[in-house]
């Protein structure tokens, strides 16, 4: 097919997070994280699944450098985990800690992979929690402390700086749905850890740059286009404001807009606590925008006391109308991808746009030691195309991380959830690259799909 490579300077990637494959919680001076804490309450995650030995990446790292150079992809997303750096959140550095990461560095650049380092994915050292956690404003200054302090020993060789991945879902899901850690059900702690992270991203921003010499910075957000669920007007409302709670409200005060009034007159006495110059410090230029499509949102009108009187259909009433889901039940629309992308260039237009994570669980079966994982292939096959077909649109893509790398630990789904390309067998620990990994490695060593 003509006019489905992609330019020869394009990103390839996979994707982690420290929580969902290191394992080795108590090794090397690690200290506790809300997700230890989260994961080891009863009744909190699957099957009471932690992250305890998780993917054993912190032992098998150099395994997973080879797997990468094996699928020849040109770039790597992880995250480093804050209580491994500051096991106590602010006060001693471990520097074992660091360690790990400067070998994980060297070993991915020796292998011509590029590495993009994410700051925060969700793995908020314990001590600071107990201390108030996103909600206390000082977790923002430790914030950008830790950032100095691993941007010292990684920015000479990192060059892609991710402060933050996905707000939305580190205050809403954990601090209002209660879904994830820390586990809290109420708004306004909520929106007040939403604006403590924004601020923190800001702030860190000049940090990275100083130590981390020509760098690029940017934030991940998981973006999600809206429709309405009919063409009702209250249904219409619903998607505006559902579209602001979930995306405006993170995408406007990053491009220095402040916070979407339509959605501030509807959170009223909930709006955060501010500072004189927050939003200022938010607007901090960046020079990439993450984004992490799943999948799109229909919403309708609802009177129900959710945050912006809206609910999101059903995963039934998703295949009702239609929609292939995954095993997560999330419906699937590459459309909407391009739709995405069309609207955040016309809107906000970044400088730059990585897709930071894209992917599917399907329920994966290991059949003589194969996953023939189709439903997946055609995820990412379409995804790619609606990505393709952003850039001949004039969309600034410049990249795209498949998530993941292979099975980890699906947070409150523990591991009952599958997104990788590569099978993780965790009673052997054994990588057992499926079927998207053999058509992902096409791809890439092709340029296109
Ligand atoms: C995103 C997270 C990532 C992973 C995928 C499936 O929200 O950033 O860690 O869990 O969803």
């Amino acid at each position: 097919m003509t006019g489905r490579t992609f330019p020869e300077q394009f990103v390839w990637g996979t994707a982690t997070a420290s929580y969902q494959i290191e394992g080795a919680v108590r090794e090397d001076g690690r200290g506790p994280s809300i997700w230890d804490t989260f994961s080891h309450t009863p009744g909190r995650t699957y099957n009471g699944d932690t992250g305890d030995v998780a993917c054993d990446h912190y032992h098998r790292w150099r395994d997973d450098v080879q797997l990468m150079r094996d699928l020849g992809v040109n770039a790597y997303r992880f995250s480093v985990a804050w209580p491994r750096v500051r096991p106590n959140g602010g006060g001693a550095i471990n520097s074992a800690g660091l360690d790990f990461y400067d070998r994980l560095v060297d070993a991915l650049l020796a292998a011509r992979i590029t590495p993009f380092v994410t700051l925060y994915h969700w793995d908020l050292p314990q001590a600071l929690q107990d201390r108030g956690g996103w909600a206390h404003r000082d977790t923002a200054e430790m914030f950008v402390e830790y950032a100095d302090i691993v941007t010292r020993r990684l920015g000479d060789r990192v060059k892609h700086w991710i402060t933050h991945n996905e707000p939305w879902v580190a205050s809403l899901i954990g601090h209002f749905e209660g879904i994830h850690a820390p586990g809290l059900r109420d708004l306004r702690v909520a929106l007040q850890a939403a604006h403590h992270l924004l601020l923190s991203h800001g702030m860190a921003a000049s940090a990275l740059r100083s130590n981390s010499t020509h760098c690029r910075v940017g934030i991940t957000l998981n973006l999600t286009p809206v429709k309405p669920a009919s063409d009702s007007q209250a249904d219409i409302e619903a998607a505006q404001r559902y579209d602001g709670f979930h995306n405006r409200w993170f995408l406007d005060p990053v491009f220095g807009r402040g916070y979407p009034e339509d959605v501030q007159a509807f959170y009223g006495n909930m709006m955060p606590e501010m500072q004189p110059g927050d939003a200022a410090a938010i607007a901090a230029p960046i020079d990439f925008l993450g984004i992490n499509y799943y999948f799109p949102t229909i919403v309708r009108a609802a009177r129900d006391a959710t945050p912006v009187a809206c609910e999101t259909l059903t995963t039934d009433e998703y295949a009702a109308a239609g929609y292939t889901t995954t095993a997560m039940g999330w419906p699937v629309d590459a459309g909407a991808l391009l739709e995405l992308l069309t609207r955040i260039q016309n809107d906000y237009a970044p400088p730059a746009i990585y897709i930071t994570e894209n992917g599917a669980a399907f329920d994966d079966q290991l059949v003589n030691g194969e996953v023939h994982d189709t439903q997946r292939i055609a995820y990412l096959s379409d995804h790619l195309g609606a990505a393709r077909d952003a850039l001949d649109v004039g969309v600034p893509l410049w990249g795209y991380f498949a998530w993941s790398l292979m099975d980890n630990f699906e947070w409150s789904f523990g591991y009952s959830k599958r997104f990788g390309i590569v099978y993780t067998d965790y009673a052997t620990q054994q990588r057992i690259p499926k079927a998207s990994a053999r058509w992902y490695q096409q791809v890439v060593g092709g340029g296109g799909i």
